[in-house]
């Protein structure tokens, strides 16, 4: 059964790790994974989230099933965080939430709860995107069509080509947004812009799917779902995605949402039943420990500012680093114009170099990156900016 099987390539992203890891020079950069890092290159357990663990594991007094939705308490909370407690969608119980395994895994059942329901669903994605949505939206029978998002030349959104492509979307198709801070290429949708996509949404019937796997690391918790809860008011039906990986730094824990805004609460209730059973047929169970740490922070006040002032101090450093990168890169005196990283959000941006100059930074300067010349920010610090951008200007 298994003689002709082929040896399948590293992952372009998760497989830099591996690499990062075996390279035995010094001055290695690590810029791959999109994992948060502090100034000392750690990925930490965040403050409030140790403290939840040591709760939990002084209280919890069972490994048996979780509900199969996920624990009540997460559910609310994680409504609340991506809508706001006062929206008309959770008071009108028209947002059912779902607990699922990361950002992948919500965003694999809630593209297969869709295709299931309707086979040969389109879903326009955003060309470029982040490299598993590809795989993640067509192996559940979704079929892909790409709209243009991003131009490399100008370090600016494709905003009027995006809209043109949109015009194909109609009722029974998805159209999968990035929530905010935008993977790979940092730049997001403005306030007016969001405006143009919900009133397209409203005139040709195309249901938002939202992947929102950065809240709170743009311009903050509130302000990075401003495009999501003006969908969520404006249209009968939004699916969102949601990830708990980079924001409570619970990245193996595996921890995050899917959430189906429907028409009234009874469709609603429906589809969040149907949510569950396709999780049922794939995997069963959700897994408890991440949601019970995202809850028992979330409903503790001192523990939920904790958490706020840490993700504060994780947003702020990532902003610093884009300003101090451009700062750096315009002190070496090159023509060229980074400036565009200081204002895309999160974690990503691409430097924009070619592909051959991507594979010199990773194989003459230990600079990992990915091929697309993303860079993951947060891996920048004091100790390696200088490097860094010495060896992007010896490429270029
Ligand atoms: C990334 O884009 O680097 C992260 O979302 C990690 C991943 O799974 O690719």
């Amino acid at each position: 059964m298994f003689q002709s099987i082929e040896r399948r390539p590293p992952d372009p992203i998760l497989g830099l790790s591996a690499a990062y890891k075996n390279d035995t020079n010094p001055k290695k950069v690590d810029l791959g994974v999109g994992v948060y890092k502090d100034e000392a290159g750690s990925c930490p357990v965040m403050r409030a989230v140790k403290t939840a663990e040591n709760t939990l594991w002084q209280t919890e007094d069972s490994k048996s099933y979780i509900a199969q939705a996920g624990p009540e308490l997460f559910l609310k909370y994680t409504g609340e965080l991506l809508l706001g407690a006062d929206h008309a969608a959770l008071k009108d119980k028209r947002a059912a939430v779902v607990l699922a395994p990361g950002g992948s895994g919500s965003l694999r059942v809630a593209a297969e709860f869709v295709a299931r329901g309707a086979p040969n669903t389109r879903i326009f994605v955003s060309d470029p995107t982040w490299n598993n949505h590809l795989p993640l939206m067509s192996s559940a029978g979704l079929k892909l069509e790409l709209y243009p998002y991003y131009d490399y030349a100008s370090h600016k959104l494709s905003f009027d080509k995006m809209m043109h492509k949109l015009q194909d979307a109609r009722q029974g198709d998805l159209v999968l947004l990035h929530g905010c801070c935008h993977n790979p290429c940092g730049a997001d949708l403005s306030r007016e812009q969001w405006q143009a996509v919900a009133e397209a949404a409203q005139r040709q019937g195309f249901t938002p799917f939202v992947d929102l796997a950065y809240q709170g690391l743009g311009d903050g918790l509130v302000e990075d779902v401003y495009g999501l809860r003006l969908l969520a008011s404006t249209l009968p039906e939004v699916v969102v995605a949601s990830s708990y990986s980079k924001n409570f730094g619970l990245y193996r824990e595996r921890t995050g949402a899917v959430m189906i805004v429907a028409g009234t609460a009874a469709a609603a209730e429906a589809a969040g039943t149907q949510v569950v059973g396709t999780a049922r047929e794939m995997y069963s169970v959700p897994p408890a420990h991440g949601a019970a740490l995202v809850a028992l922070v979330l409903d503790n006040p001192a523990l939920r500012q904790e958490w706020d002032d840490e993700l504060t101090e994780m947003r702020n450093r990532i902003n610093g680093l884009r300003a101090a990168l451009v700062a750096k890169l315009k002190s070496k005196g090159i023509a060229r114009d980074f400036s565009f990283i200081q204002h895309e959000k999160g974690m990503f941006s691409f430097l924009g170099l070619t592909p051959e100059q991507v594979k010199k930074l990773v194989n003459d300067y230990s600079i990992y990156l990915v091929g697309s010349s993303r860079i993951n920010v947060a891996g920048i610090n004091k100790s390696n900016i200088g490097y860094l951008a010495d060896s992007i200007v010896a490429v270029l």
